[in-house]
């Protein structure tokens, strides 16, 4: 007799809802092998970007402590405890290319004085410089979170770089560690990471890689903080699939006596078409813009074999990192918005294309040790989008909240077998796309994503060695592609909880269509 749940599978099955192997195909399996250990993903795959362009700093975070509006510090604290509950390791902050106008000493001493600048990155905005480096170093301190500030290469000197980080860290009698302390901080900040410059080939001052590695190497000579506050620093590096600036750098860049160099930034952003001039909308779009979306940020784990590849040539024991400091999608800005405030919505899509790259970045933990997705509210690809006093949380902040145990958890062997893939006229990519680790609290968790739109898989999944009494955990997934919230309904998508268990010794999961789904393994 049939089950009712055998019922509904085959009702599911015949609708096309659910994926039935066809006949002598077998069913999808994921093998997890928890002896298998690998390296360590590190909690900063899972950074944050902030930088002053449009309403991703002021309004979208900083109103100022004397606003209406809730706030900390001036944080408004509604976007505050959204970001804590995420668990937001690190913050990245100026730029961007904002950084490489940026001075420092204008985001110093008494608010009100502060000069007034234009943001000639960002659609030529007024820089009111409310929020600098004490303003930045207090929201890192609420959040929890470390630090990555960004270094003005392109249009700055090599003293004002040094004075900056004399600035932040020194504890000594010197001005301008007395400086600081005038501003009401007598300790030194944490400055943990510091980057020398932005997109040197871009924006951040159109130079070669060569160029660049000299000007990196001498400014690094400079940046002298003390041994205990002494900052990783990062070089700015390559994009897309130009892999010669990793390759350059690795092979390039000097070893400094007690510095140490996290490693090498890179950036990769995903566009529906491709097309810079036409990048394709966030919402409304049809189920080709869905698959090609999906295979161009798949593309990236190739992007990262090649850039690795690069940098092994000279860099093969892999002391530096590929640090995708920027990634994340980018479509044409929100029809009324300001074209340079890159405002755009962010709907389950954004949830699956953030939990392929975690699956990705996870596969690469030993090279890929940071990403900053860009950025973290109110522009591109955001966790938080805010109108005033509302603020909605996108299904891009579920994924990553989903994603939360895989933060410093170790990289676990893992099999996808009979992986189907899922075809669209001529784009075809693997139905499933997984990860495993043991977390920090000792359990087994398991990503999966089903970027097939239209059927759900049944997946079996085993624990080499081990029964596998069920699982628990979220499920996020919409009936629509699109799916999104709004501010007049700010819940329509959000996770559910998700448990099965095992049933005469086998545990199948049930994986709906186009969903993100993690689950601790019990
Ligand atoms: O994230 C938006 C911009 O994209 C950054 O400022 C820049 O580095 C990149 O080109």
């Amino acid at each position: 007799m049939k089950t009712p749940k055998t019922i509904i599978a085959l009702l599911l099955a015949a609708t096309g809802l659910l994926a039935a192997p066809a006949w002598g195909a077998q069913a999808i399996e994921i093998k997890i092998d928890a002896e298998k250990t690998g390296p360590v993903i590190n909690k900063n795959i899972y950074g944050q970007f902030a930088e002053h362009l449009g309403h991703g700093v002021y309004e979208g975070m900083w109103v100022g402590p004397h606003s209406k509006t809730p706030n900390t510090k001036g944080w408004r604290n509604d976007v505050l405890g959204a970001l804590k509950a995420l668990k937001v390791p690190l913050v990245r902050w100026p730029g961007g290319c904002f950084a490489d106008e940026y001075h420092w000493r204008d985001g110093i001493g008494p608010r009100g004085q502060r000069p007034v600048r234009v943001n000639t990155s960002w659609g030529g905005v007024e820089e009111p410089n409310a929020v600098g480096t004490h303003e930045f170093f207090e929201l890192a301190e609420l959040l929890g979170a470390d630090t990555y500030v960004n270094g003005n290469l392109g249009s700055g000197t090599v003293q004002e770089m040094a004075e900056w980080l004399e600035y932040m860290t020194s504890d000594s009698k010197s001005s301008l560690a007395e400086l600081r302390r005038k501003n009401g901080r007598n300790k030194p900040f944490k400055v943990d990471f510091f980057a020398i410059g932005n997109e040197a080939w871009g924006c951040g001052g159109n130079m070669t890689p060569a160029h660049y590695t000299n000007l990196f190497n001498q400014y690094a000579l400079f940046l002298k903080a003390p041994k205990a506050h002494r900052p990783a620093l990062i070089v700015s590096g390559g994009y897309d699939a130009d892999t010669k600036w990793s390759e350059h750098l690795a092979a390039n860049i000097k070893d400094i006596d007690g510095v140490k160099i996290e490693g090498i930034s890179y950036h990769y952003y995903t566009l529906p078409t491709g097309d810079w001039t036409v990048k394709g909308a966030a919402l409304g779009f049809n189920e080709t813009d869905w698959i090609n979306t999906l295979n161009r940020t798949l593309h990236i784990e190739e992007l990262i074999n090649i850039n690795v590849a690069a940098m092994d040539k000279s860099d093969p024991k892999r002391k530096f990192g590929l640090l995708l400091d920027e990634w994340g999608t980018w479509y044409d800005v929100e029809k009324g918005t300001n074209a340079s405030f890159l405002y755009q919505q962010s709907s389950l899509r954004d949830a699956v294309v953030a939990a392929l790259n975690f699956n990705i970045f996870h596969a690469h933990a030993d090279r890929v040790r940071m990403t900053n997705i860009a950025q973290m509210v109110n522009v591109l690809q955001a966790m938080i989008l805010t109108n005033k006093d509302k603020m909605i949380l996108t299904p891009t902040y579920h994924a990553f909240q989903m994603y939360i145990p895989f933060q410093d958890a170790t990289a676990l062997g893992m099999e996808v077998l009979n992986n189907t893939q899922y075809t669209l006229e001529k784009v075809s990519i693997p139905s499933v796309s997984a990860s495993a680790a043991r977390a920090k609290d000792g359990k087994v968790y398991l990503a999966v994503v089903n970027t097939n739109p239209n059927k759900a898989e049944e997946i079996d999944l085993s624990l080499v060695g081990k029964n596998i009494a069920g699982v628990k955990g979220q499920l996020l997934t919409a009936k629509v592609m699109d799916a999104h919230n709004t501010f007049a309904q700010p819940r329509t998508i959000e996770p559910v909880a998700y448990s099965e268990k095992a049933k005469a010794g086998k545990m199948t999961l049930t994986v709906p269509a186009k969903s993100v789904l993690v689950v601790a393994i019990e």
